[in-house]
């Protein structure tokens, strides 16, 4: 285990590993619903991937008190922060019973490793290609969106990121003015860069900023990212014609007067990250800034949805 500042003690977990495994394999048609099921939940409480495991032999596991898996499982990282032990608590009471239950502390050394396991290249919608920035692209020549994604959310192989590269693809026109809020990895900046548009980011995270301006340098696109909130970027800058927002439904509601300010008569705010049963709430509050929803999509539980300002 690597030691802490002056080799005392172990040094403090960034993320921590959470792991369900099947002792007993169940039937396979019974096991995928059961992967299926802890796998929502685990994204429901903010993992940014899941990792599914059938059983087949793996290598040697990267945390040290975690046995080599041999039997089924679905593992899945949460960042360290105030709020784990409530988290925590949470998905004890939610996954009582689903299996057996392992939570392993992940150090920054680990982290690296770790994360190779859950990324690998996607086409969410139909153009866009988001690959490891280690990997070779799938089909060169195409829009390629490569992300080293660090610390911060991002990679495209969550739904909510997933659900939102479609949207993009749909809406952004070339030379538009778009802005990704809640940037992350800068995954959705890049991605609307890359479908023709000029683009801003903003995070209130620094850990998510420097993963972004990372990334955007290393494709060479001139796309501002902002540490803060919407009412950080410069008001000075012309109105948008386009929102990007993979948040949750209480920050949506929350940001969603100055969301409004920014967007430009006729523009476009596009929103992901709303678990299924806070759509219909999150709806009628949309309806109150003169928002109704022009398109909608699911995926795993998870909406996105399109609205046009009047
Ligand atoms: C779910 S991640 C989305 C990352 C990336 N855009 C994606 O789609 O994969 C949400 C991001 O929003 C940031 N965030 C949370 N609240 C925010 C706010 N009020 N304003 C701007 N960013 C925020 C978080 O730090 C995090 O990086």
């Amino acid at each position: 285990m690597p030691l802490g500042p002056k080799g005392v003690g172990p040094a403090p977990a960034i993320w921590w590993a959470v792991t369900v495994r099947w002792p007993e394999a169940p039937g396979p048609a019974d096991l995928s619903e059961a992967m299926e099921r802890v796998s929502g939940i685990l994204y429901a409480e903010g993992a940014p991937g899941v990792q599914y495991e059938d059983g087949a032999p793996t290598e040697a596991e990267w945390a040290d008190d975690m046995p080599q898996p041999a039997l089924p499982f679905v593992s899945a990282y949460f960042r360290d922060g105030a709020d784990w032990p409530v988290r925590r608590r949470r998905l004890e009471e939610a996954l009582a019973g689903a299996g057996v239950l392992q939570v392993a502390a992940v150090q920054e050394a680990d982290w690296a490793h770790a994360w190779k396991k859950f990324f690998h290249a996607v086409r969410p919608g139909e153009r866009i290609w988001v690959v490891p920035a280690w990997e070779d692209p799938p089909e060169p020549g195409g829009l390629i969106v490569r992300i080293d994604p660090g610390m911060a959310f991002g990679t495209g192989t969550h739904p909510t990121t997933g659900l939102m590269i479609r949207l993009l693809e749909h809406h952004v026109r070339p030379g538009r003015r778009w802005l990704d809020v809640g940037t992350g990895s800068g995954i959705l900046a890049l991605a609307a860069w890359r479908l023709g548009a000029q683009v801003g980011a903003v995070d209130v995270d620094p850990v998510a900023v420097d993963a972004a301006r990372q990334n955007i340098a290393a494709h060479g696109a001139d796309i501002p990212v902002w540490l803060g909130t919407v009412a950080d970027v410069p008001a000075s800058r012309p109105l948008w014609d386009g929102l990007a927002a993979n948040l949750t439904a209480d920050i949506i509601r929350a940001e969603l007067p100055v969301l409004r300010a920014r967007l430009a008569p006729g523009g476009t705010l596009l929103l992901s990250g709303i678990i299924e049963e806070r759509w219909g709430e999150l709806e009628a509050v949309l309806a109150t800034q003169r928002l109704s929803a022009a398109g909608r999509l699911c995926d795993s539980g998870w909406v996105a949805a399109s609205l046009s300002v009047p």
